[in-house]
C-alpha cells in the first residue's frame, strides 16, 4: 500500500500480520522501518516485488523497538545486507531474540531469531539513507529502547515547497479512526521494561515537538492529517487511563 511518494506499507495489519512494516523507496535501495513478526519476511518480499522494488537491495532496517512483532525479521534482512539500527535500550532484546514467557507479567513468550545490531544509538541521531534524512529520537516507555523516526519525503518537494513530514512512531500509540471518538490506541504494557514514568516524559516531549503531516505507527492505520492533535489526544488518554 503506497502512503506517500516514497513510503509504502509492506506488511502488518492489512496483510493480517502483526506489526506494520514501512518501506522507503530510494534510487538504489530500500530502507525498512521495522520488520514485522517472524513469519512476515515472505509478505514483505512479495510486497516489495509488487511495488517494483523487488530488484533493489534492502540496505537499512530502522527499528522502532525490539519486540518480536517489529524486530521479528531483523536477522533475515541483516543476512541479506541490511544495516540494522536500534536504540540502545532495546539492543539486548535484539541480541537475545525477545523475551521468554517467564519474563512478562502475562506469562507470554515473545521470541524471534536473535540478531546483532549494526548501529546502536543513544541520543537524537540523524541517519542518512541515500538523500533521505531520518532523525531518530529515543522515546522510552513502551520499552526502554523505543524510538521515533522523523523524515521529510524529499520526493514530494515542488516549487520550493518541502515534502510532507513523516513520523514513524512504533508502538507508543497507534491510530484507528474506525473505533470511533476514542481513536487513539495506547501501547501494550506487558513488556518487562515498560515504564510509565518514562512514557509520560516521552508523550510530553512528543506533544510539544512533533507536528507531522503523516503518522505511521507500529499497528493500526496510517494517519494523513491532524498529526499534532492526535499525538496530544494520545498523551491525554495516557494521563487519563494509564496513570
Ligand atoms: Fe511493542
Amino acid at each position: 500500500m503506497q502512503i506517500t511518494k516514497s513510503v509504502y506499507l509492506v506488511s502488518g495489519a492489512p496483510y493480517d500480520l502483526l506489526g506494520n512494516v514501512w518501506a522507503i523507496r530510494g534510487e538504489k535501495g530500500v530502507a525498512l522501518v521495522d520488520s514485522g513478526e517472524p513469519p512476515a519476511a515472505e509478505t514483505i518480499e512479495e510486497s516489495l516485488r509488487f511495488w517494483g522494488m523487488g530488484g533493489l537491495p534492502v540496505t537499512h532496517l530502522f527499528l522502532t523497538h525490539g519486540h518480536a512483532d517489529h524486530a521479528g525479521c531483523a536477522l533475515y534482512f541483516r543476512k541479506k545486507g541490511a544495516k540494522t539500527v536500534v536504540q540502545e535500550g532495546d539492543a539486548h532484546w535484539l541480541r537475545e531474540g525477545g523475551f521468554a514467557a517467564d519474563r512478562t507479567p502475562y506469562g507470554e513468550g515473545w521470541t524471534y531469531p536473535p540478531c546483532e545490531p549494526d548501529i546502536v544509538f543513544r541520543e537524537k541521531t540523524v541517519f542518512a539513507f541515500e538523500d533521505f534524512r531520518l532523525t531518530a529520537y529515543p522515546l522510552p516507555g513502551h520499552s526502554d529502547g523505543s524510538a521515533f523516526y522523523e523524515m521529510e519525503d524529499i520526493r514530494e518537494r515542488s516549487d520550493g515547497r518541502k515534502g510532507r513530514t513523516v513520523l514513524f512512531t512504533g508502538d507508543t500509540f497507534s491510530f484507528d479512526r474506525e473505533t470511533g471518538e476514542d481513536h487513539v490506541v495506547l501501547c501494550w504494557r506487558g513488556s518487562p521494561d515498560y515504564d510509565p514514568v518514562k512514557l509520560k516524559e516521552s508523550f510530553d516531549f512528543a506533544a510539544q515537538r512533533f507536528s507531522p503531516d503523516v503518522i505511521l505507527s507500529g499497528h493500526g492505520m496510517p494517519l494523513l492529517r491532524n498529526g499534532n492533535a492526535v499525538i496530544r489526544a494520545a498523551a491525554r488518554k495516557f494521563l487519563n487511563t494509564y496513570r
